[in-house]
């Protein structure tokens, strides 16, 4: 039987794409029927897309002929998937929100579908934290969300929020037609690519990165982290359903959308930053922090002194922010480590667990091309034992243990 998709198109420039849209999900033999926001029709008119989708344009909720003869309830269930493309930062508010003050956001309000929407906005609006707040509340509402293209916009501005490409929201219309259908798909479902179980209603703290320790003005300790693992985790955490804070240290990775991110630069400001957000549900501590930092760095750049004789660096310890969650009066229910090993893994791992007081250790052997690299091969240490995943790229070992992670905090215990 004909698939049909509801599609919702909201005001912005980009939504002169949805008629490409619509003719590329008609050409996948996809019955389309359209409704557009007001603003919509000051981009794209309803004769543009009644043509291609050979069927009414729906727009005004208070067409008192159309409300009889077909009502907005009946509108938003008889299709098999509702998307809305471009979806604006005002219509997500509105979704976010719960607002049913048109027609389209009412069929929003009003359908039990599977519904994806696909972002296309300004690059400050989309990084506004109200934005990024309302994309996270979708995510845990079970809505699907399609991350913004980058790219020059129209408006001049370089940067995330552009629509992605018709051909590529049309595979994502496929793909989400091709699942099986849950019996209730907005309750807090995860998305198509996402774990297994949910995480709706939790609040899920991931470090990733490497700490810069300054030695002067110009110069650090680092490390190589690249901090892809953390930030997969956050991703897939986010397509679980969780609020997620992402504690960053110093990498050039994009924000996974509907992550609320804060920046750091050393260990202690990692340590404060990790602080702040408590309480957390579960905390991953994914980032290589550097276990020293100078004694005291140079406010002025240290100069060669002509000798031959370099200047000695003093180091102290960090603090150690695993160890520190470990014990503190807010302690995540779950607590989960990582460990970077180059040899005897699983020995090392195992006593870290104690020294650290985490629940769960994932060590990984570092001795490859896994700092930087996009596949991980990791052991998972608890005081029930060791379970060993087989080399995997880092999205599916996300994917995996937040899956876990999710598991292990069902069913809820506050
Ligand atoms: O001791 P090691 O650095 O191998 O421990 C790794 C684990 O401890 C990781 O989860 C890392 O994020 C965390 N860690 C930390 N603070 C430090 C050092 C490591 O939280 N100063």
């Amino acid at each position: 039987m004909t698939k049909r998709i509801l599609l919702i198109v909201s005001g912005g420039i980009a939504a002169y794409k949805s008629l490409e849209l619509v003719r590329l999900l008609r050409k996948r033999g996809l019955a389309v029927r359209a409704v557009l926001t007001e603003s919509a029709e000051k981009f794209v008119t309803p004769l543009s897309l009644g043509v291609l989708t050979e069927d009414h344009v729906y727009g005004d909720m208070f067409d008192l002929k159309e409300e009889r003869e077909i009502g907005h309830i009946q509108l938003s269930r008889q299709a098999d998937l509702v998307v809305v493309a471009p979806a604006t930062a005002n219509i997500l508010a509105k979704m976010a929100s719960g607002i049913a003050d048109d027609l389209a956001t009412t069929l929003l309000l009003a359908t039990d579908k599977t519904v994806l929407v696909v972002p296309a906005m300004n690059v400050r609006m989309w990084h506004h934290a109200a934005t990024q707040r309302n994309i996270a509340r979708l995510h845990a509402d079970g809505v699907h969300v399609m991350e913004p293209d980058s790219g020059e916009m129209a408006c001049g501005e370089f940067g995330k929020g552009r629509l992605p490409d018709p051909e590529a929201i049309a595979g994502r219309v496929e793909a989400l037609l091709a699942r099986p259908r849950a019996d209730d798909p907005l309750s807090g479902q995860p998305d198509f690519e996402g774990p297994d179980a949910s995480l709706a209603g939790r609040h899920v703290l991931v470090t990733a990165g490497p700490t810069h320790e300054p030695i002067d003005p110009v110069r650090y300790i680092a490390n190589r982290s690249s901090g892809k693992q953390g930030f997969a985790i956050a991703a897939a955490a986010v397509r679980a359903g969780a609020r997620v804070t992402l504690v960053a240290g110093p990498v050039h990775l994009p924000t996974p959308a509907g992550v609320a991110r804060v920046d750091v630069q050393t260990a202690r400001e990692m340590l404060a930053a990790v602080e702040a957000a408590l309480p957390a549900d579960a905390a991953i501590m994914v980032a290589a922090v550097a276990d020293w930092r100078t004694a005291d760095a140079s406010g002025q750049k240290i100069k060669k002194d002509g000798l031959g004789k370099p200047t000695p660096l003093s180091l102290v310890e960090n603090p150690d922010i695993l160890a520190t969650l470990g014990k503190h009066e807010k302690r995540p229910a779950l607590l989960v480590g990582f460990a970077a090993e180059t040899e005897k893994v699983a020995e090392h791992a195992q006593s870290k667990l104690t020294r650290k007081g985490a629940d769960w250790i994932v060590a990984n052997d570092v001795s490859g091309d896994v700092m930087g690299g996009e596949r991980n091969s990791v052991h998972i240490i608890s005081s029930t034992g060791i379970e060993s995943w087989e080399d995997l790229p880092k999205d599916a070992v996300a994917s995996r243990l937040i899956e876990k992670v999710a598991h292990a905090l069902s069913p809820r215990t506050d």
